[in-house]
């Protein structure tokens, strides 16, 4: 109001020391009052009703000792003043004075009392030199305590800093004038146009507050994409404008069938080991698979066909039906494959021709029709594997899976899709390795060139399904299947230059970290 009303009064203020808050002890110039002065500034100047320009200036104020000073007199005038004159009375021994004044002022008081020429020896005690004294100590302090500063000038200032009696601090004063708004009235500009103020025509003299535009508002805080899902969806895109289509892959659990016997897994292959398969305990039992179905893989397991000898172990209907939480997104694509066939059976499809084949045709031609078309597939989702968990392992994981199902389909084509594909995923350099899958012949390892390990690093697992999984599926013989499969969690953590899965997945995974993961671009 003080400002508002000098402003009206003087139309500007062209020094805000000059200003007398009523009813304050302090001095208008001190460093305080220009503390209170400035919070009033920024009040009125976000209601525009004044603008002000700050001004630096360095001040000095007293400290505790030059306070005391101030008000009782420096030590050496107080040294002066507890001796007697000489010639009158008894001089005091140093012991008598610095009883009388205190051990500090005696001290202190003294040495600079003589330099003055105000006090003298008189046998082995202390008398005053002159009748009165000039305390310049004093007078410089108190012009200083009023005014932040001396007449006298710089040097005197910097011995009053060394005596530690004054500090230096940086200050401000400002100079004022009106806003764009200036009023008087320092009451609230209204924020919002109430039903009151219509009814009541209050809104014609009522001032209201800006809206500000430049305002960054509240910061929304919305769900954010694991890394994980990051790279999954370029993958995906990867997959899609390739001309793939997405498996369905929501069922975690499987049966035996479905996971291994489909796939031409035998029986006692050491991944069915309790110690690499979660199995469940309740329920135990799968529902069975189509009998005709389940007849031809049990055969081409225990007695061959199909051009195999297969394996020649018993069948064990019990290991079959065992559920299971699925170790491979293979256990999908069989499934699909299985569907995919459907019609080379001879069943009756109604209503999803194409769905995953986009109405391609079979590339054979002039053949009567066999009722197969060819598919490029994939999926991306978890599986579950009974491992000992360290930096790079845990329990589950995703897996990254194409299948590719065309006539005539050769070990080169699927080497070729996966350059491509690798390719698209930054991987210039890949090479392959002869290796063994139980339900691929032949079988590759994909392994990548790391620039940053300067190393080759297996990167994932492919090859040709087996005629003993295709053809009980009803699959005509010259149809072919390749397919490959990665992780989810190695590209993402070479990606994300993560070390240890555990700050990847888990509950050592810091939230912020997940907020804050940019969006990733092969
Ligand atoms: N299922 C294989 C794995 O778990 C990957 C794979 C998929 C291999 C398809 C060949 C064909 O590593």
């Amino acid at each position: 109001q003080l400002v508002l009303d000098t402003l009206d009064a003087h139309g500007t203020i062209a020094d805000t020391r000059l200003l007398t808050i009523p009813g304050q002890s302090l001095p208008a110039s001190s460093h305080e009052e220009q503390i209170t002065i400035l919070g009033a500034l920024n009040s009125l100047l976000s209601r525009e009703m004044i603008k002000y320009e700050s001004h630096e200036i360095s001040s000095h104020a007293l400290t505790a000792e030059g306070a005391q000073i101030v008000n009782e007199g420096s030590h050496e005038a107080r040294v002066w003043a507890a001796l007697p004159a000489k010639g009158h009375g008894k001089p005091l021994t140093p012991v008598q004075l610095k009883k009388q004044v205190g051990d500090e002022t005696a001290k202190v008081g003294q040495g600079r009392a003589f330099k003055n020429g105000w006090i003298g020896k008189d046998g082995d005690g202390l008398v005053k030199l002159v009748p009165a004294i000039q305390d310049t100590t004093q007078i410089d302090l108190q012009e200083i305590a009023s005014t932040g500063t001396l007449k006298a000038g710089e040097k005197t200032l910097a011995d009053l800093r060394k005596r530690k009696l004054i500090v230096q601090r940086k200050g401000q004063w400002f100079t004022v004038h009106k806003g764009s708004n200036f009023s008087t009235s320092t009451a609230k500009p209204e924020t919002d146009l109430t039903v009151d103020m219509l009814t009541s025509g209050a809104w014609k003299t009522s001032t209201f507050k800006k809206y500000n535009f430049d305002a960054e508002g509240v910061p929304t805080y919305g769900g954010a994409l694991h890394p994980l899902l990051k790279v999954r969806e370029e993958i995906r895109n990867i997959f899609l404008e390739m001309g793939f289509a997405e498996m369905p892959t929501s069922s975690f659990v499987e049966s035996g069938f479905w996971c291994f016997d489909a796939l031409f897994v035998p029986q006692q292959h050491p991944a069915r080991d309790l110690q690499d398969t979660f199995y469940l305990s309740d329920p135990k039992q799968s529902l069975p698979p189509e009998p005709e179905y389940y007849k031809r893989v049990s055969t081409v397991h225990e007695h061959g066909g199909f051009g195999s000898t297969g394996y020649r172990a018993p069948w064990s209907h019990e290991e079959s039906s065992k559920l299971l939480l699925r170790t491979h997104t293979t256990a999908s694509s069989a499934h699909m494959l299985y569907k995919l066939a459907a019609k080379c059976r001879g069943e009756k499809v109604e209503g999803d021709e194409g769905e995953f084949t986009h109405g391609a045709t079979s590339t054979s031609g002039d053949e009567k029709d066999d009722g197969f078309r060819p598919a490029k597939l994939f999926s991306i989702d978890r599986v579950f594997r009974n491992e000992t968990m360290d930096a790079t392992h845990l329990a589950e994981f995703h897996q990254v899976e194409g299948v590719v199902a065309d006539r005539g389909l050769t070990l080169a084509d699927l080497i070729g899709f996966m350059r491509v594909f690798f390719n698209k995923m930054g991987i210039e350099k890949v090479r392959f390795k002869p290796a063994y899958n139980p339900y691929t012949e032949p079988s590759l390892e994909i392994f990548a060139f790391h620039p940053m390990l300067d190393r080759w690093v297996e990167v994932g697992n492919s090859g040709m399904f087996r005629p003993e999984m295709l053809e009980p599926m009803g699959f005509p013989k010259d149809v072919r299947v390749h397919g490959w499969g990665l992780s989810l969690e190695r590209p993402t953590m070479i990606r994300y230059g993560i070390n240890n899965i555990r700050t990847l997945v888990g509950h050592k995974v810091s939230i912020e970290g997940i907020e804050n993961s940019p969006a990733v671009m092969f």
